[in-house]
């Protein structure tokens, strides 16, 4: 790990107070990064989104430069044909008002982040009991802030894991597909591909999936955002949940009915340059 103010620390060392309230309420940010060739990829939009989550929540941060300094810091000596988990984690700090907890760890990419790149998720579509687009609309509430508060992800991960799938789909009250606990969704219907709206939805913007589309035209393919119902994902040629250690992981069963495997997958994979 590395700590602001204080440099590398080894993994056992505490960082936190036991009042930070990070810990007592999830009030904090997070980025999850790939670290490959020793490089933390797409740094610079994961610098960004974490600094619009900031401003979301009138939280102050450090400088980008004593970010990537941080990172820096503990990506050093890591072996650079090993690709790695890179957290970068920005707490309110602790009560009574004191600075920002910052810091960062590597550790290796989970064997099922990898696994499912290799071999695809199945996954259950879950209602999440808003509408689709009703999040943005409430002005209080901030909305795409990749906060450290993640019981609801968690729940529905107990969820999958208690019904026997990989992963599920949050779905609307509205009848739309909204995202994964943590990852985005990313379809391919008629030449485009696709994923969810995050400004309209208030579901994470992923780093991945916006790199993903932004490039889809070096596979002659266009690209566009849409909200899905479950059909338009059973009637698309291929679904993929998108994220920065899973990479893209194709989606191989939906509801319980099996999905035929996409040609595409391994070329969305290669044209990331995620190793299999
Ligand atoms: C709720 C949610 N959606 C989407 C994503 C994928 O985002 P990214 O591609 O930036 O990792 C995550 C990542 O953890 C997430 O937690």
């Amino acid at each position: 790990m590395a700590v602001l103010g204080r440099g590398l620390v080894p993994a056992g060392e505490p960082v936190l107070r036991g009042d930070d309230r990070g810990v007592l309420h999830g009030d904090g940010l997070f980025e999850t990064l790939h670290l490959r060739d020793g490089r933390p990829w797409l740094r610079e939009a994961h610098l960004t989104r974490l600094r619009a989550g900031a401003a979301a929540i009138d939280m102050r941060l450090p400088p980008d430069a004593a970010l990537v300094e941080l990172m820096d810091a503990v990506c050093a000596d890591w072996p650079a044909h090993t690709e790695g988990a890179l957290r970068l984690i920005c707490t309110r700090g602790p009560e009574g008002g004191g600075p920002p907890t910052v810091y960062a760890t590597l550790g290796e990419v989970p064997p099922a982040a990898r696994l499912a790149r290799r071999d695809g998720v199945t996954v259950a579509t879950l209602p999440l009991g808003v509408a689709a687009r009703s999040r943005p609309q409430l002005e209080w509430l901030p909305s795409g802030v990749k906060s450290t508060s993640y019981a609801l992800s968690t729940a529905a991960r107990r969820w999958a894991q208690r019904t026997g799938v990989d992963d599920v789909l949050w779905v609307s009250t509205d009848g739309y597909v909204l995202e994964a606990p943590t990852a985005n969704v990313v379809w391919l219907s008629g030449g485009t591909l696709r994923t969810v709206p995050a400004a309209q939805t208030g579901i994470l913007p992923g780093v991945t999936a916006a790199h993903l589309l932004e490039r889809a035209a070096e596979l002659n393919l266009t690209a566009a955002e849409r909200l899905p119902t479950v059909a338009d994902l059973h009637e698309a040629e291929g679904v993929w949940l998108t994220s920065s250690l899973r990479g893209v992981a194709e989606i191989t069963a939906l509801n319980g009915t099996p999905r035929p495997s996409s040609p595409l997958t391994t070329r969305l994979q290669t044209l990331l340059n995620f190793p299999r």
